[in-house]
């Protein structure tokens, strides 16, 4: 839809030079409807036909033709001729005052104007424009300034033209055209309910042109329809899961044989054992530092556990994607914020699997701790779940008889620090402070 900025005001307002200043800033297409009213004056003053003579001027109607061409400048065609110039006089002037109350030349130009409009950004001044022609306009301004100032513009305007029409001439002009623009019965001039007022009586053209591209850059202003995020919903997890004794035992000799195994391979270090929760349906938060991990961190929790794995490890072969399954691995499709991954984590936190989350997405090279993302403030919050910080040391590549340290921190619930909801001020607070627990893990010197 194009835009449509409405300028009425009375004559000598500056209108024409405003709007044509705006519409060059704003790249608008300017439309001078006045011009239009002038050039039914111009034809039937040329043609002998008096202005004061409304049946022989709706007569003439049929026998005009205008056009307004951009030509660099706005330029007026009267029935193909360029009449641009010669409708600028003080005769004209008055006479398109007095035409224009005619209804049937109204009319006659309604169309022509609303037309420019419907498919151009324009900004189009007269006297209706607001209120008759654009009542839909998206900004109305109506400009004006005192009758003495006004006229005192037209008269140096026109000594500059070499017009010899003195001051008291010319303001009793804008009086007179005044009076006939707000008394005439039809489209009289009147500012819109709701058109912006702009008084020029105390600003230069620039500030003025300045005050009017403001108006309409603020009230053309996209709103960006920001439409607030749905917060998830905290659903908080019931523990009620209980795995069968069969299962677990199961489950505690695998560990244990994979714990043994993993001594011998590594030189592995286990610290804050006693913060790994007893039962299932806990966060484990840790920097990432290889794909070990989370076997790491499952040694020492008694429960299952489940991790996120980024969705190309699942493309492997049957055999890999079928153990990593085993393992508790799921899918996630990374930089696509992936939200039925979190519905498929708060899953498996109901079922008493843990969850081992890597909150800086990536591996490190360097050992350092790099940012988080908020997913795992997310998952947390959602399910109102402890989150045990992991934090898990090496120096260089793993490899045999590597020193690595697995840390468990001290257990956090999101309402410890306050964090009761998914808004994004508490998943930012939570997020920060789960970060921060890992790197005090990371950097604290092993011994
Ligand atoms: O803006 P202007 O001075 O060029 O206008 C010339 C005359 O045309 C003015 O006296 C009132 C009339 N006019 C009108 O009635 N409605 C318009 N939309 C524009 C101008």
């Amino acid at each position: 839809m194009s835009i449509n900025v409405a300028l009425d005001g009375p004559s000598g307002a500056g209108k024409s030079t405003i709007a044509k200043m705006a519409a060059a800033r704003l790249g608008f297409v300017y439309v001078d409807t006045g011009a239009m009213y002038r050039t039914i004056a111009y034809y039937v003053i040329k043609e002998g036909i008096g202005v004061d003579d409304p049946e022989a001027v709706k007569a003439a109607l049929s026998d005009i033709k205008i056009e307004l061409k951009n030509e660099g400048t706005q330029q007026v065609f009267l029935n193909g001729d360029n009449v641009s110039d010669l409708i600028r006089t003080p005769e004209i002037s008055m006479g398109a005052s007095k035409v224009s109350a005619i209804p049937e030349v109204r009319a006659f130009l309604l169309g022509l104007q609303k037309d420019i409009a419907a498919t151009n950004d324009i900004i189009m001044d007269g006297r209706d424009i607001g209120t008759v022609v654009l009542p839909d306009a998206q900004v109305k301004i109506f400009l004006t300034a005192s009758a003495e100032e006004r006229a005192n513009r037209r008269f140096k305007e026109l000594q500059e033209k070499g017009d010899p029409s003195t001051y008291e001439e010319v303001l009793a002009d804008i009086n007179q055209r005044d009076y006939n623009d707000t008394h005439r019965d039809i489209a009289p001039l009147k500012q819109a309910d709701d058109a912006v007022l702009v008084d020029s009586s105390a600003l230069t053209l620039e500030q003025t042109a300045e005050e009017i591209v403001k108006v309409i850059t603020e009230k053309t202003a996209k709103k960006k329809e920001r439409k607030p995020r749905e917060l998830m919903p905290v659903r908080p997890i019931t523990k009620a899961h209980k795995y069968s004794p069969v299962k677990l035992v199961f489950y505690t000799l695998l560990r244990v044989i994979v714990l043994g195994l993993y001594h011998i391979f590594y030189d592995i270090h286990f610290e804050g054992t006693q913060n790994v929760p007893k039962d299932g349906g806990n966060v484990f938060a840790s920097n990432h530092r290889s794909y070990q991990d989370p076997v790491f961190i499952a040694l020492h929790t008694r429960t299952p556990l489940s991790y996120m794995a980024k969705e190309e490890l699942f493309q492997q072969n049957i055999l890999f994607t079928g153990l990593i399954k085993f393992f508790g691995a799921f899918p996630v499709s990374r930089g696509k914020g992936d939200t039925a991954v979190i519905d498929t984590s708060i899953e498996k936190l109901e079922k008493g699997r843990n969850l081992v989350i890597f909150p800086e997405g990536t591996r490190s090279k360097d050992g350092k701790v790099g940012p988080g993302k908020t997913g795992v403030a997310l998952i947390a919050a959602v399910a109102q779940t402890k989150i045990v910080p992991v934090g898990i040391i090496f120096e260089g590549k793993l490899k045999f008889r590597r020193k690595v340290t697995v840390r468990y921190g001290t257990p956090l619930m999101p309402a410890d620090i306050g964090v009761s909801g998914t808004d994004p001020r508490s998943l930012k607070k939570l997020k920060l402070k789960i970060m921060e627990e890992i790197t005090n893990l990371v950097e604290q010197n092993v011994n």
